[in-house]
């Protein structure tokens, strides 16, 4: 490879930089990607606002009324660059079954193979940035560091906002420490002279990982988590593995504390599959009859979850940001994420109102006039008619979790903290009740591997459909899935034997319908209402009924103050019915065959128990 020295380019390697590993991998990328020139984030506040003042130039951002929105700018995508891109993503194991069934694959040295023309010259008349990062608290021992070079410095501010971002980064990694590398394009070189579009990408696009050798390459799209790689490719894809082989569990989860009025702290960490209201959970306000309740966000999406010495499992939020979807969230359905993204935000693909403020679908009444987030003159009459939307539905705010009003006091604890309740949720209009508490971990590792969500028909065109989606990690897990079940279930035996208390494990489901095809259960805050009751279980205090899944409460064994709800309306979102768990338990059949390759035995055996249980 020619060294870029060569070719008249200097790397720029700032003199604090030490690690000989990163010196000679950015030297190589450099060599590869052939950028114009190279920046190395020291990911300072003047920096962030030189980008964001650059990105305006560029016509990338508009920054919104500073009167109304203040540091905050809007970016419109490119309308074919707006969401991940699952069928272009790749776990590259050097086996195929190690990325499992449901995981795209390719033999990685076909994957660099085909990768290698693609990444050659792609960041011509770019720069490159070199962006330094921590998941996790710097220096806590749950966290890792890894390095993104980008041609894009839409992905630079981002990261700013979303993981522990610069200079810091290079004294944590010293001279010999480990970093995930993470090269990432948008595919659009650009010849001497030519212009510069506003958000360039790629029709072709990749998003792979190379879970041996821990190494992330991303072609094509500027968008979330096909660019952002510490989220879901790093923390998620990659972390899984390390998990794995190191005993810790990289998960799709958001961590929340719950205070009582006597002041003594749980903490939780929820899976619910990507759009579930994760973040609205997180930021969960309790509702009238629950005085003196305290809910706090350590996390809204990732958890990194490690045992420790006594013999608790610790979780730390990876992330140091929200990248949110936007469209639904109002101040009623999430008063605290409305304030964190009052200030110093980044919106993608909302629309733009007249006052150069923004809006989207659900966020409350609709202005007049605004440009939709193509560019396009939007009105309500236009909506109607053509039925355009405003915003797109995946439409995106970045925000820093220190924007948040409900941040929790530990969120940034090296230590983490300790997790006293998982719980898994789907959306699923009949069936799954409202909250079971699982009997023991096999159980609820049983309800995690087969939980589901309903399709919507805005993502598929076909609404209804249950899509399995095991742990909410189905896109997400690095490795193959039926290994990762068998890790869940191992984890659990080692912190048994060393005589812990596990915490214990709730499914939940807040989406019910009733005959009328509408949710019965209010959601939102009232959720709380579920959480006090887990609680109450963790404290042995909580009464509920057997069933054939586990146990779930009865309407006089949750707090009803405030709430009109009435015992008909809750025997429609918890009621089991026989009929539905048998076909239930045949579409688990058919999960299972599809993850046969080491599917654990326990999983076969729990349900042929629930079998057992639903003909008695
Ligand atoms: C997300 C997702 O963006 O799960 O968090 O898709
Ligand atoms: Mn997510």
């Amino acid at each position: 490879m020619n060294h870029p020295a060569m070719q008249g380019l200097t790397l720029n390697t700032p003199s604090y930089v030490k690690n000989a590993r990163l010196i000679a991998w950015v030297a190589d990328m450099v060599a590869l990607c052939k950028p114009d020139t190279v920046y190395w984030c020291d990911g300072s506040q003047a920096e962030y606002q030189r980008l964001c003042q650059q990105l305006v130039d560029a016509g990338t951002f508009k920054k919104l009324n500073e009167a109304k929105r203040p540091n905050s700018f809007l970016a419109q995508s490119d309308p074919t660059d707006v969401a991940r891109v699952e069928d272009r993503t790749y776990i590259c194991a050097a086996k195929k079954e190690d990325a499992g069934p449901t995981n795209n694959w390719m033999a990685p040295a076909d994957m660099r193979s085909t990768l290698q023309p693609l990444f050659d010259g792609c960041m011509a008349g770019r720069t490159m940035y070199v962006v330094p990062f921590s998941m996790g608290p710097l220096g806590s021992p749950i966290a890792h560091i890894g390095i993104e070079l980008s041609d894009s410095p839409y992905v630079a501010v981002n990261m700013k906002i979303m993981t522990r971002m610069g200079k810091p980064v290079f004294d944590v990694l010293g001279v010999e420490g480990e970093f995930v590398p993470c090269v990432h394009t948008v595919g659009a070189p650009l010849a001497a002279g030519q212009k510069d579009v506003k958000w360039p990408c790629n029709k072709t696009k990749y998003i792979v990982h190379y879970p041996e050798t821990r190494e992330i390459w991303s072609y094509g799209s500027g968008y979330g988590g096909n660019a952002l790689l510490g989220k879901k490719c790093f923390a998620l894809r990659i972390a899984s593995n390390m998990g794995r082989d190191e005993g810790w569990l990289a998960e799709h989860m958001l961590i929340l504390g719950v205070t009582n009025p006597q002041g003594k702290k749980y903490h939780v960490a929820a899976a619910f599959p990507s759009a579930c209201g994760k973040t609205n959970f997180a930021m969960l306000i309790p509702p009238a009859g629950f005085d003196g309740w305290k809910v706090t966000t350590i996390g809204d999406d990732i958890a990194w979850i490690k045992p420790a010495a006594d013999g608790k499992l610790y979780a730390i939020n990876p992330e140091a940001g929200y990248f949110g979807v936007a469209p639904g969230t109002n101040t009623l359905t999430n008063p605290n994420c409305m304030a964190s993204i009052e200030h110093d935000t980044i919106f993608t693909n909302v629309a733009l109102t007249d006052d150069g403020d923004v809006w989207w679908e659900g966020m409350g009444e609709a202005p007049a006039h605004a440009i939709d987030w193509q560019g396009n003159d939007w009105t309500p009459q236009i909506a109607k008619e053509t039925g355009a939307k405003a915003a797109h539905p995946n439409a995106r705010f970045t925000v820093a979790a220190t924007n948040n009003p409900a941040l929790d006091p530990a969120w940034d604890d090296p230590k983490g903290v300790a997790i006293d309740a998982f719980m898994f949720g789907g959306r699923r209009s009949t069936t799954v009740p409202l909250v079971t508490e699982a009997r023991n971990w096999v159980e609820g590792v049983y309800m995690a591997a087969t939980m589901g969500s309903e399709t919507t028909a805005a993502a598929t065109g076909q609404a209804g459909v249950v899509r399995r989606d095991p742990f909410a990690m189905l896109p997400f897990a690095g490795y193959n899935m039926s290994d990762y079940f068998q890790h869940w279930l191992n984890m659990g035996e080692k912190l048994t034997t060393t005589g812990a208390t596990l915490p214990k494990i709730y499914t939940t489901n807040w989406f019910r319908k009733g005959d009328d095809g509408k949710f019965v259960w209010p959601g939102y805050g009232e959720n709380m209402r579920v959480l006090k009751w887990m609680i109450d279980r963790i404290e042995g205090s909580g009464k509920g009924t057997e069933h054939i899944t586990g146990v779930s409460p009865s309407y006089e064994d949750l707090n009803w103050t405030g709430l009109d709800f009435s015992a008909e309306q809750f025997k429609t979102v918890t009621s089991m019915d026989k009929a539905a768990w048998l076909k239930e338990l045949e579409l688990h059949t058919e999960l299972f065959q599809q993850l046969a390759h080491h599917l654990p035995k326990e999983l076969g055996e729990t349900k042929a128990a629930f079998e057992k249980r639903l003909a008695a």
